[in-house]
């Protein structure tokens, strides 16, 4: 569990949103004042709860969810030393995700948002995303090309200003997260496998093996991910002896490299001088450390969120919903349905 918590009180004038985040296997609660200044957020993962099945089981993570949300929602209310009824706004992730686990959190937002009297604000997931880094960055507004990269997600988008998005590619088949957690799997790293594999990457050599890059080269902006997964398993069929660290430090180097290429060329060719990443996967250090080489040897400017605010949490979400509420003037009625596949 992560917690921030601000010393000072607060101000008569703050707007405070209480951001909640539930789409998928982390349980968050987050505490915002105003637009940018985080006063708590809570993550609980559950994914001890979920590695022996080696993937998300959505009724048990619905369960987890029902569990823990409202101890989280005290505790985050406490850790901000905020009492409930200063809170102006309550904005809660309605989707894309899992269904249980998106109307778990949601209920909960329109029981508590009706209770204190407060307007509600559903926050796409996606959008949530590329609103982390502003947390540390606040200047770091669009337009801007936002590449997302996490466990159910690889896409490139154009940001003119934030509530408009256009999408120039995505992935074709799995997600760059899902590669890696699959492919560590098969190196035997429990789930969620990200950070592990990169760990363990650090011991060996990333040219050890010519994985392929998968549409670097090709027109366009999608990516695949599944032929170098697919690449990777057969050579560890073939080579059951191999390396652990060197087929993971060749795996990342591919994934890395068609990561870098596309976002680079996607911000040059819509002539953007800045990118922002976003989503678990932009904890990846070889990752964060590969696009700020490449972007300055471009003239961009690179944003990643810090490393707890790029994987799943609520305060990305406090963040997206203030904005729609206050500067695009959005409220929803108690009558918003989760959308598990709402798209940006
Ligand atoms: O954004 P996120 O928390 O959840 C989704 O919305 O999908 O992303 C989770 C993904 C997982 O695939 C996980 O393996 C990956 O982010 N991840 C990482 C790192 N930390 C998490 N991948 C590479 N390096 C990391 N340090
Ligand atoms: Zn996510």
């Amino acid at each position: 569990m992560h917690a921030a918590r601000e010393e000072e009180t607060l101000p008569e004038d703050a707007f405070v949103t209480v951001g909640i985040e539930s789409s998928c296997d982390e349980t968050a609660v987050a505490v915002l004042r105003d637009e940018d200044h985080l006063l708590a957020n809570l993550v609980f993962s559950q994914a001890e709860i979920h590695a022996p099945f080696g993937g998300v089981v959505p009724e048990v993570a619905s369960r987890d969810h029902l569990r823990k949300l409202p101890l989280l929602v005290v505790e985050a209310l406490t850790c901000a030393r905020t009492p409930a009824e200063r809170v102006n706004l309550v904005a809660c992730t309605y989707g894309p995700g899992l269904l249980g686990p998106l109307l778990v959190g949601l209920s909960y937002a329109k029981g508590f948002a009706a209770g204190l009297g407060v307007p509600l604000l559903g926050v796409n997931h996606l959008e949530g995303h590329l609103f982390a880094h502003r947390l540390s960055a606040p200047d770091a507004d669009p337009p801007f090309m936002g590449l997302l990269v996490s466990g159910g997600h690889t896409a490139l988008v154009v940001v003119p200003e934030y509530g408009q998005y256009q999408l120039i590619g995505s992935t074709v088949d799995d997600a760059a997260g899902e590669a890696l957690d699959k492919v560590g799997k098969q190196l035997g790293i429990p789930y969620p496998a990200g950070a592990e594999l990169e760990r363990l990457s650090e011991g060996g050599d990333p040219s050890a093996i010519p994985f392929p890059r998968p549409m670097a080269g090709a027109p366009g902006f999608d990516f695949s991910f599944a032929g170098l997964k697919t690449a990777v398993m057969v050579y560890l069929r073939k080579h059951p002896h191999a390396r652990r660290e060197d087929v993971a430090a060749s795996f990342l180097a591919s994934v890395v490299d068609v990561l870098a290429a596309k976002s680079i060329e996607a911000t040059r060719r819509h002539r953007l001088g800045r990118l922002v990443v976003a989503g678990g996967v932009a904890a990846c250090r070889k990752l964060r450390r590969r696009l700020r080489e490449d972007a300055a040897g471009h003239g961009i400017d690179v944003h990643f969120p810090p490393q707890s605010l790029c994987t799943d949490n609520a305060a990305m979400i406090a963040a997206a919903g203030v904005y729609r509420h206050r500067v695009l003037g959005e409220t929803h009625p108690l009558t918003l349905a989760p959308s598990p596949r709402l798209s940006l």
